[in-house]
């Protein structure tokens, strides 16, 4: 006897949805478990395919610009799961989203409920209409939403508990910390030397300091606090193009770079390995706080299958440049069953092994000194703030804020 495969409802696609994102740790604390377990992510993906709606890995893009760059979605249910924790948006608490979509306002007018209030603000008018559409229709006419440059903050509903940014977020403008309250928190995706961190703060008079992060990627932020990276190709054969990410202004010297990705490379290894499946975010985030010239090398598979390059990676792998030289990060097997690799670095240029060598050097600090350690720390200050008064670390200098990252190390 053949039994029927049970359907697949709504119901039962969220409950999967919610048990795997418990199982793996992303979800921990029971009221975010029964909050998206209980709230419908259909209706605000009308038309969608149910499976991807509730595919805890798959953001559903609702607009796109004219070149087809996604400009609005529906994050994935895994990145919502994981601000809701960073933000942890309690009973009564007066919260405001920059980015609306709609779902995770209702997120966080459930967690807020019964007192509480939620404003959610976005740049696009298409997309507050469609959200306010939405919100209304599954409940939640008491959302505010908001048609303005969240840059700006939403000044007549401050001060907040909470600001949880759903955009990709270059710099923190000065509204954000101006509107919330001493104590309260901002949870955003900020990009710094090139890399993006969902970064949890915590309001400590004029700066905030963060209490963890997250990866993530996000649709680039638009308006007033508008800074795209920009990339540059040092082989432009089409379909096989290599480039460098370059971020706030990085200035590189194209042509000889150009050069030297045309020379042979020069490998070095470091003896560190890491397994096939292992995260290895915190070393990128380690190598960008490190190495004084670091950027990111992007490459399509075609140009890695020719050999101009050993790594491809379309948000790039961690590259250093030194004048007319660079070096980025790369793996090779460590046995023969390919489940280990060992880290190296390929370099380029008149300087190839000496830069090489510096990567390596630093992935082997990672390896002793940080590896399985708390990670890193994040402040942000307002511009301006002498050096005196900032933490030891990396300083990036943004328009408004100086971030610094530091490193506490293993205890
Ligand atoms: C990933 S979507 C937001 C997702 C949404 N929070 C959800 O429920 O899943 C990002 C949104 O940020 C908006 N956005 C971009 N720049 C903005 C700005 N300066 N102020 C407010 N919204 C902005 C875009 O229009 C887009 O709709």
């Amino acid at each position: 006897m053949t039994t029927e495969p049970a359907r697949e409802t709504p119901e039962t696609l969220r409950a999967a949805m919610v048990a795997a994102l418990r199982e793996d740790g992303t979800i921990r604390t029971a009221r975010i478990a029964k909050t998206m377990g209980r709230v419908p992510r259909e209706p605000f993906v009308p038309g969608a395919q149910i499976a991807d709606v509730y595919d805890p890995e798959r953001a559903v893009v609702t607009k796109r610009d004219k070149d087809g760059l996604a400009i609005s979605s529906v994050s994935a249910a895994r990145i919502q799961a994981f601000m809701l924790e960073q933000a942890d948006p309690r009973p009564g608490e007066n919260v405001l989203e920059i980015g609306s979509g709609g779902m995770f306002a209702a997120y966080l007018a459930e967690l807020v409920a019964p007192d509480g209030a939620v404003t959610t603000v976005d740049i696009d008018p298409e997309v507050t209409s469609r959200a306010r559409r939405l919100l209304d229709d599954a409940g939640y006419e008491h959302v505010r939403v908001v048609t303005a440059d969240g840059a700006f903050g939403v000044p007549e509903h401050a001060p907040f508990d909470l600001v949880v940014v759903t955009v990709g977020a270059p710099d923190i403008p000065p509204a954000w910390t101006r509107q919330l309250l001493p104590d309260g928190r901002i949870v955003v995706p900020l990009r710094v030397r090139g890399l993006t961190r969902s970064v949890a703060l915590v309001r400590a008079g004029d700066h905030l300091v963060s209490t963890g992060y997250e990866l993530c990627g996000f649709v680039p932020m638009q308006g007033a606090a508008e800074n795209r990276e920009h990339l540059v190709l040092l082989h432009d054969e089409p379909g096989e193009e290599v480039g460098l990410r370059l971020d706030d202004g990085d200035q590189v010297d194209v042509a000889a770079l150009r050069a030297a990705l045309a020379m042979p490379h020069q490998a070095v290894w470091s003896g560190v390995t890491v397994g096939g499946e292992e995260p290895i975010d915190d070393l990128d985030l380690w190598l960008a706080t490190a190495l004084d010239g670091h950027t990111r090398l992007t490459a399509t598979p075609a140009a890695r299958a020719k050999g101009i390059v050993a790594s491809a990676s379309p948000l790039g792998v961690a590259t250093v440049v030194v004048g007319g030289t660079l070096a980025y990060r790369t793996v090779r097997p460590a046995d023969e069953t390919r489940t280990r690799f060992e880290l190296g670095a390929y370099g380029h240029g008149p300087a190839a092994g000496a830069a090489a060598g510096r990567l390596v050097h630093e992935i082997r600090v990672w390896d002793q000194e940080h590896r399985g350690g708390p990670g890193a720390q994040f402040e942000v200050h307002p511009a301006g703030t002498p050096d005196d008064r900032l933490p030891a670390g990396r300083v990036v200098d943004k328009t408004h804020t100086r971030i610094t990252i530091s490193w506490p190390g293993k205890s």
